[in-house]
């Protein structure tokens, strides 16, 4: 059983840096014709240098994820320059908090434009292309803040579990144009974002004695979700949420079993 992406167009989201890259690359490799919305420049400057000596096809554009204005006329160049869009992944994320006394209403509107409303307007702009075309993928970022939230994480977790609302509404609305809608709750993987590579090494074992799998994800393992889900393989597959967090919390202290192992 082979996955077969070829010839598809995507989007991604915040392809700048972190899971939002990877994605990308991967889809990329798999020859997957590729656009990616990023807000800073210089990360845009990154991505076209490495799909130019890579030979891929691309584009690579400045969005900001806030402004809807910068959504459509993203969304109307990519749909002038290929007359179509199969798979879109709203992968850009922020996650700033603070506990309910100390959360600024600027920090709890930020998380909700970026991370639910962006992801809202991206789809809307892209939906009617998708039916166009009579196919379509659409993979929403969820988080596990989403199943279970962290202490501070208000802003940032319901922003997240709304996602799983929106990807159950979008997959009804769009299922009957052959669209599936899925969103995906990553665990702990290391990256900018998180800075989990730079936290203290008794938190680091603390937040490892969490998983089943007692490692930390990789951005990997995210792209290769997506890309199962981007495919046929995955056509029954629609308004779900995939927990891929190495079996955080599968059961209750899972790191039991690595010390009687
Ligand atoms: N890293 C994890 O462990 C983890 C866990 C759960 C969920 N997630 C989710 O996965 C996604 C990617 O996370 P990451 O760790 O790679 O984050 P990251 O911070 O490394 O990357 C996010 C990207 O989004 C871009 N971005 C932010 N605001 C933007 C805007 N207004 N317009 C355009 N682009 C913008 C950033 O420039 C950056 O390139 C996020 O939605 C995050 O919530 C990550």
């Amino acid at each position: 059983m082979q996955i077969e992406l070829s010839g598809k167009v995507a989007i991604v989201t915040g392809a700048g840096r972190g899971i939002g890259r990877i994605i990308a690359r991967t889809l990329a490799r798999e020859g997957v014709t590729v656009a990616t919305l990023e807000l800073r420049t210089e990360l845009l400057e990154d991505l076209a240098s490495e799909w130019n000596a890579e030979g891929w096809p691309g584009l690579h554009l400045q969005c900001d994820l806030t402004k809807s204005e910068s959504i459509k006329s993203a969304i109307a160049a990519i749909d002038a320059e290929y007359g179509r869009i199969d798979i879109l992944v709203n992968n850009a994320g922020i996650a700033n908090g603070g506990r309910i006394e100390d959360l600024p209403e600027a920090i709890w509107d930020a998380n909700f434009a970026i991370n639910t409303k962006a992801a809202y307007l991206v789809a809307q702009a892209v939906a009617p292309i998708m039916k166009r075309g009579k196919w379509g993928r659409i993979l929403n970022a969820a988080s596990y803040a989403a199943i279970t939230p962290s202490i501070g994480s208000a802003a940032y977790a319901a922003s997240k579990a709304a996602i799983v609302s929106f990807t159950r509404v979008l997959a009804g609305e769009l299922g009957p144009h052959n669209i599936t809608v899925n969103c995906y709750a990553p665990g702990m993987i290391p990256t900018d974002m998180n800075g989990f590579a730079n936290a203290s090494p008794e938190r680091q074992e603390k937040l490892l004695d969490t998983l089943s799998i007692r490692k930390w994800g990789d951005p990997q393992d995210v792209a290769n979700l997506i890309c199962f889900l981007a495919s046929d393989l995955a056509s029954y597959i629609t308004g779900t949420m995939i927990d891929i967090s190495g079996g955080k919390y599968a059961t209750q202290m899972p790191w039991l079993a690595y010390r009687d192992a």
